[in-house]
């Protein structure tokens, strides 16, 4: 959990390391990639998984430690039928596919979002790849599916609001931190940088509390054809960049 505290001025120091240490990434595009190509939308899905594999890839070689990718929002649940159900059966194939290789290059998988909306049969694959990787010490690949950031924020409030009617919590003791340790990425580092692929320049509900002091990054290219070079590109933004925390730039030594 990232609070704003002075400790954020020796991070903030001039010197940004090139390496963001939590990438969160909007991968948007497919649709488009695929109606360039006169394919149906899917056609797109199926090769933005070929991407999501190249940019896992590129994560852990960089030295990235936690990569977030949304994979599926809230508000996607109101895309045609099929198309919710070809994605669906996407991640399942993906993760029955994946974890296997994952595993062996020491990467813990995990996910958020909302589990009650899943079917049973992802759920448990779901639930599976967290227990066989959760002792991997190599890129924690975090997957948004059903997520979005005010559902996250919800559930957590309601969360903190039962802690406080079971007198466990006193109303005077909620604070950032408080609801951070809540949230769906409790214990783990906010994004530093945010990479949205597809022409877009918004944050479409993602991680809306986490990407609070998060570094931008958006590009023109699908999601499909995002490669290392795309990546590397995003970095090189990222270690351009003075974090300040609403520190002056005095503050921070390089004014
Ligand atoms: C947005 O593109 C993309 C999605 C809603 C789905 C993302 C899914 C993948 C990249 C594939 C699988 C991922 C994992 C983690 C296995 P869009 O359909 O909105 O594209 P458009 O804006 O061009 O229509």
């Amino acid at each position: 959990m990232q609070t704003v505290d002075d400790s954020k001025i020796e991070s903030a120091s001039g010197s940004q390391p090139a390496v963001p240490v939590h990438i969160a990434v909007i991968m948007d595009g497919n649709g488009r990639w695929a109606k360039a190509r006169t394919m149906p939308r899917h056609a797109g899905h199926r090769s933005g998984v070929k991407a999501v594999r190249r940019i896992v890839e590129v994560a852990a070689k960089r030295g990235v430690s936690y990569l977030t990718l949304f994979a599926f929002s809230s508000e996607n649940w109101r895309r045609p039928k099929e198309e919710v159900s070809r994605l669906m059966n996407l991640f399942l194939d993906a993760l029955q596919r994946e974890v296997d290789d994952l595993h062996r290059n020491n990467v813990r998988l995990s996910f958020i979002g909302a589990r009650d909306e899943l079917q049973q049969g992802l759920v448990q694959k779901i639930t599976l790849a967290e227990e066989k990787t959760k002792d991997n010490s190599g890129l924690n690949l975090i997957i948004a599916v059903a997520y979005g950031g005010r559902w996250d924020i919800v559930a957590a409030s309601k969360k903190i609001a039962s802690r406080v009617a079971a007198d466990e919590l006193a109303l005077a003791d909620i604070d950032d931190e408080c609801l951070a340790g809540e949230l769906a990425l409790a214990g783990k580092p906010d994004p530093d940088l945010l990479i949205r692929t597809g022409g877009e320049q918004r944050i479409s509900n993602f991680l809306l509390w986490n990407l609070a002091y998060a570094e931008l990054w958006f590009c023109d290219c699908l999601w499909p054809d995002f490669s290392e070079r795309h990546f590397d590109e995003a970095l090189s933004y990222f270690s351009s960049r003075q974090r300040r925390y609403g520190h002056t730039g005095e503050q921070v030594g390089v004014a």
